[in-house]
Parts: C-alpha cells; structure tokens; sequence
C-alpha cells in the first residue's frame, strides 16, 4: 500500500488472546494499512480480554489487557471479536456486545450451534453483524460459498472432514502406527485441539459445525442436540490397520444430507476407500464436499485447525463486518424458512463394513446372509477369512436404512451361529 489511507476508525475489542486471538491481534497490526485500505476503515485494537493477566506473552499490546471479557464486550467498540471458546461466558459476552449495538466475529461454533437462533435475533433486533467463518473448517471459506455462492441452488448433502485434530491422530495412527495419546498430546501442542480436547475426540466439536453447516445449507434451524455423534475414542491402531489391509482409511466424518422425510446430520467414523479424494486428506487439513441439484459436487479444503490459518477466516469477517458498518448496511441474517424435519440416525442411508467371528461349517454363510436379507439390507461383499475357531465373514453391505442395519447387526449378535461381532464401520464413498 503506497499511502496511508485516511478515513474513519472503527474500534476492535478482541476478547481471548490466545491461539487464535494472538494471531488475530498479529496480523490486524502487521497488514494494518492494507486492511484499512480494504475495510475503508482504520482497524484499531481496543482491548483484549484474557483469563491470566500474569501470563507471560508475546505479540500482545500488553497495555490493553484486561481480565473482564464482558466490560470490554460492553464497552462499546465497533466489533468485538469473541476468541475465548466455551459456552456460557462467551455467552454473556457476545449477547452484552450485540445489545451494546457492537457487531460480532467468533470462531465458537459450540456457542453458535447451541444458542444461533437467539444470537442471530438479538443481532437483528439491535441492527448489527453476527459472522462466524473460522468455527467451521479453520481458514476454509465455507460458510460465506453456503450462504451466498450457493443461495441460488439446492443442497442435497455435505460431506467431509470438519475436526483438524480427530484427523491429525488418525492419520499418525494410521501411517506411523502411533499410539493415540501420544499423538493427542502434539495435536494440543500444535494448537489444534479445544481447550478440552474431549470435544474433538469425543466428536462434539464436529458435531457443533455439523450443526451450523446443515442449519445453512438446509435453511432450517438445527443445533448440537440434533446431530448424532460418535467419536474416535474407540478407534485402535488394529482397526486403522485392519481397514488399511481392505484398501480403507479411517476418517471422522460429518454427513448432513436430505433423507426421506426430512434431514438428517451425523459425525461418526467411516471407512473411506483409499482411492477417494477425502483419504488423502491428511493431519489438520479439512475438506468438505457440497452436492447441490445445479452446481453437482463442489470440494472445499484447507488448513481446518491453528492459529494463523484460524485468523486468515476470523479477518476476513472483520473486514466484511467493517465494510458493513462504513455503508452503514449489515448482512443478510439466518434464514430457516425450510424448517426440515431433523431425522434420527436410524433414517440415515449408510452402509456398513461388518466383521464377524463365526462357525466355520455349512449353512453358516446362508444363515448370516439370511438375517440381512430379513431386514431388506443388501449385501455387497462377502469374504472368508481363517478357519476352525479362527474363521471371520466379512461383510460389506450396500446402503440401506441405519436402523435397518442395526437391526440386522442385533439379530447377528443372537444368532447361534455368530461367536461375536468383531468390528462394525459405516462406509462413503465405495459404491
Ligand atoms: P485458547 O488458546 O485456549 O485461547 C483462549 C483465550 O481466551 C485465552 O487468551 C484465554 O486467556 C482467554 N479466556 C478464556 N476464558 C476467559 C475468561 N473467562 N475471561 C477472559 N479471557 C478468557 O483457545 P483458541 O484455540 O485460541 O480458541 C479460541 C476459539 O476459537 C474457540 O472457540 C475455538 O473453538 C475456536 N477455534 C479454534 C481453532 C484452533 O485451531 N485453535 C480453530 C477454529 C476455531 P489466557 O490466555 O489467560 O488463558
Ligand atoms: N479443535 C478444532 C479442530 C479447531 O481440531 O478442528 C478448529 O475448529
């Protein structure tokens, strides 16, 4: 930028100055020219909240540290940027800076798949911004393509990859064998992983931005409790390795898709043939599929975890929401109009690897594939594995209904004939 530009300030309160927050504060006063050159307005740090004033800090103006996020979210700035994560404070913070008539950009997508609607409202009423980028899918643009690029189109499915840290330790664990704890603790120490890491591994974290991307791909207001969760605690080295030797790799998936009847949004860990473009997305890296009626298939994929690629997507609404207030105009709000049913997961279409331990004599193979066949699941594969006491079937099916499947799986584990149901995946992307 060759000159200075003048023009009007706008105030910047950031509340949490930590792996985010300080890369937020970084850039705003590295690249300050250029992004006053591109808001049409100066951006000038306020303040920053964060918990520990004793801490010791590097790139922080320590001067404008405070210890009360909610008086600096009420004290009036133009934007207040909310980076501390958590629910019930962040809470309080962005509902006192929007009643303070101050427009908001967070990264909290626990805050924003449990209370959206409220906050959307609140900002409406008081006629300000409430942006949201960087809580799903890191430095991604994927929220503003749902909301804007593809407001013309028809959504029928997301599909991807949206937790940096679940897919960093299953791509350690299934390329070096690495243990999970072990690998857990660099994800933490790589800034990728929630304050409580539960949320990542537990699926929670994908789950919320589940949530927020179905809510705005299928105009209809979906949270955090509609979305069935299942994360990769239970996942061994020996299932990583066990679904590598089938030509698969292990990856926590988010699924929100049109069902009959309604929608249905689901994180869970799926097989995915290696050959698939979603299998060579590797460590903190996300991806996300979009199908929609006129547009086919779109891909997005980026950085999806850290604390620079997070400010790249924190920055972009901070000038969005800066360029809004120097119009004096904000953007479009939530649009729920559609108000689809949220189905449970047993509405979902899915199919299933199954590996189980049976008798090795004749008539088993017709039995096993007699109980699928009794709940109308299709089977697409079946091979033999061992034999005597060691003998294992495993079963690929085609997609059927979840609950259909899961019925199928409980007659198995019945039958006199199934020693034991060894291991059970969802699958995408193999038909
Ligand atoms: P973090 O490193 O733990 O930073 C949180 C910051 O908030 C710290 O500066 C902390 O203060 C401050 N803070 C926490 N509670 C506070 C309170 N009650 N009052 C005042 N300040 C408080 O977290 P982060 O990784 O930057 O994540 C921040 C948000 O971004 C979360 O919502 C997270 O989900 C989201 N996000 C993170 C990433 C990522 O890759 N890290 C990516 C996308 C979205 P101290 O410094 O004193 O501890
Ligand atoms: N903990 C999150 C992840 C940060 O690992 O994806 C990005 O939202």
């Amino acid at each position: 930028v060759a000159q200075q530009p003048q023009g009007p300030v706008l105030k910047v309160a950031l509340v949490g100055g930590g792996t985010v927050g300080s890369q937020v504060a970084r850039l705003l006063r590295e690249n300050a020219d250029e992004l006053a050159a591109r808001s049409g307005a100066r951006l000038e740090l306020a303040g920053v909240a964060v918990r520990d004033a004793g801490k010791t800090r590097v790139g922080l103006p320590l001067d404008l540290l405070t210890t009360d996020a909610v008086a600096l979210a009420s004290s009036g700035a133009d934007i207040v940027v909310e980076l501390m994560g958590g629910v019930e404070v962040a809470h309080e913070v962005v509902v006192a800076a929007l009643r303070t008539g101050s427009s908001v950009v967070t990264a909290n997508k626990a805050l924003i798949a449990q209370h959206g609607a409220e906050l959307h409202a609140l900002a409406r009423e008081h006629g300000v911004d409430l942006y949201y980028e960087a809580a799903v899918a890191g430095a991604i643009p994927l929220l503003q393509p749902l909301t804007s690029s593809l407001a013309g189109d028809r959504i029928t499915r997301v599909l991807g990859i949206v937790n940096g840290t679940t897919n960093y330790i299953l791509t350690r664990m299934g390329e070096e064998g690495a243990a999970f704890d072990e690998v857990l603790a660099d994800a933490q120490a790589l800034g990728y992983a929630e304050a409580d890491p539960t949320a990542d591994v537990g699926g929670h974290d994908a789950a919320a931005k589940a949530a927020i991307v179905a809510g705005l791909a299928f105009h209809t207001a979906v949270t955090a409790a509609d979305v069935h969760v299942e994360g990769i605690t239970s996942i061994s080295v020996d299932d990583v390795a066990a679904a590598g030797d089938m030509g698969f790799v292990v990856k926590l998936l988010a699924i929100a898709e049109e069902v009959p009847g309604g929608i249905c949004v689901r994180v869970h860990p799926t097989m995915v043939p290696r050959t698939h473009p979603l299998a060579s997305v590797r460590e903190a890296f996300n991806a996300v599929f979009v199908t929609a009626e006129a547009a086919g298939e779109v891909m997005f994929y980026g950085r999806g975890a850290g604390g620079t690629p997070t400010a790249s997507a924190v920055l972009g609404d901070v000038v969005t929401v800066a360029r809004h207030r120097v119009s004096g105009v904000v953007g479009p709000t939530l649009s729920t109009h559609a108000e689809r049913p949220v189905l449970p997961i047993g509405e979902a279409i899915t199919a299933y690897y199954v590996n189980l331990h049976v008798d090795d004599r004749p008539g088993v193979l017709a039995m096993v594939a007699s109980l699928f066949a009794e709940h109308s699941v299709s089977i697409a594969g079946v091979r033999q594995e061992g034999s005597g006491d060691e003998a294992t079937l495993i079963v690929r099916t085609h997609r059927a209904r979840d609950a259909d499947l899961q019925a199928t799986i409980a007659d198995l584990r019945e039958s006199p004939v199934v020693r034991a149901v060894a291991g059970l995946m969802r699958v995408e992307g193999a038909d």
